[in-house]
Parts: structure tokens; sequence; C-alpha cells
């Protein structure tokens, strides 16, 4: 099986092999939402802003934004996960929409670009071969002036040669963010990273252009 079909990361799911999983909110979210760090914020008069989450498994932090003010779109090809989190969502009636599809072909499915795309743990996960598809996606998700906020983890200077987790290369993630039509505009090697991946981890967030 391949990384690149839901197959794969269903028998993970059902076999519990879920090693990436923290079983909680992630930690540098949590302590971003505290500070306000986000680079886009729901206001009480204003239309919640959205919010994809893609790739987001059992969903910690698309609840976690969804507690916050936000709309979701949390995205996963695994329906497994996403059972736990629909039950999730509608015992706390969060505005939380759960996709279960294959995000390469989401531009297709979602008509309304998104404020914001959140990223943890899927860039490491696909197949490194599409990670400049990976990021066309992503942009093509956001509308004129929305923001990728991406925490990159696994940081390596090995080549992404095995995986999941496929280890990752900041330079490259700039790289080819750039190419799709993303800017970088800020960076932060984050200290309330989880213990077990403090300085492995990357915060970066790309705004895409205004003018499309
Ligand atoms: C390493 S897990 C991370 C899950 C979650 N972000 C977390 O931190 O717990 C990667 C997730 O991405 C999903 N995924 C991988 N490729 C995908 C694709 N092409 N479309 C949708 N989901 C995908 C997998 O099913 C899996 O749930």
């Amino acid at each position: 099986m391949h990384v690149s079909e839901p197959a794969y990361w269903s028998e993970r799911y059902r076999s519990g092999q879920t090693g990436w999983d923290l079983g909680a909110e992630t930690p540098v979210f949590q302590a971003l939402l505290h500070q306000g760090g986000f680079p886009v914020h729901p206001h009480p008069e204003q239309e919640p802003p959205t919010v994809i989450v893609p790739g987001c498994g059992y969903g910690h932090d698309a609840i976690l934004l969804a507690r916050a003010g936000y709309r979701v779109i949390a995205v996963d090809f695994a329906p497994e996960p996403l059972h736990v989190l629909r039950q999730r969502a509608a015992a706390e009636k969060l505005p939380v929409e759960v996709l279960c599809e294959d995000l390469f072909r989401l531009p297709e499915r979602l008509t309304e670009p998104a404020d914001m795309v959140l990223e943890y743990t899927c860039y490491c996960a696909i197949d490194p071969q599409r990670r400049p598809e990976y990021f066309r996606v992503l942009c093509r998700l956001l509308r004129p002036g929305g923001w990728l906020v991406g925490l990159f983890f696994p940081l390596s200077t090995e080549p992404p040669v095995s995986g999941p987790p496929f280890p990752v290369q900041e330079a490259e993630v700039v790289a080819l963010a750039t190419q799709a039509g993303l800017r970088l505009q800020s960076r932060q090697l984050p200290l309330t990273s989880h213990p077990a991946r403090l300085g492995r981890e990357v915060l970066l967030m790309f705004q895409k252009a205004e003018c499309d």
C-alpha cells in the first residue's frame, strides 16, 4: 500500500499505529491562540473566518479553532478518525465541516476560498514527489490575501527518502510555497512545542498575494 492511498492510512488507524497523534491540541497552536498570534482572527460582528485543516486526522486542532470562533473545514481521506471528529464536533455543536476527501481534489470540491489553511503533519505524510502539487493546492484553496499557517515537522537535513513521516527541509518548504504563489511573512522556532518535538519543527506563515 502507498501513502497516496486512503487504504494505507485507514490500516494505520485501524491497527492503532498512529504515533503522530498527540492525543490533544498542538501546543504551538494553543499558545498562538492565547497570544493572538494567528494572522486571521474572528470578530464578534463579522462572519467567522474559514480555516481548512488538511490531513486533519482526529482533528484536535480543528476542534481547538472551532472553539475559538473559526469556521473549520477539516479534511482527511481516511474515514476512521473522521467518525470520532464528527462525534466530538456534534457533541459540542461546533462549526466543523468534516470532509472525507483526497486533498488533491479539494479545489474542485470547494467553491469558497478560505481565509486560512492550517498545516500540521500532513506535508510530511504525503509522497515527497507530490510536494510541489501540495503547495499549489493549498494556494488555490486560499482567497487572495489569505494565509497558510504551517508547523513543519520533522525538520531534518536528510533527503525525504523514507517515511512517513518524510523528513522536512525548511529551505524546500519555502521554495515550493514561493513557487506556488505564497510569500513568507514570518518564521519562528517555537519554544512551546510538545517536548518530544521541541527544536524539530518550524512555524512558517505565508500569505497569498492580494491580486491573484
Ligand atoms: C501523519 S497524519 C497527521 C494527522 C493530524 N494532522 C495530526 O497531527 O494528528 C497524516 C494524515 O493525513 C491524511 N492524508 C494523507 N494524504 C492525504 C490526502 N491526499 N488527502 C487527505 N488526507 C490525507 C492521512 O489520512 C492522515 O490522517
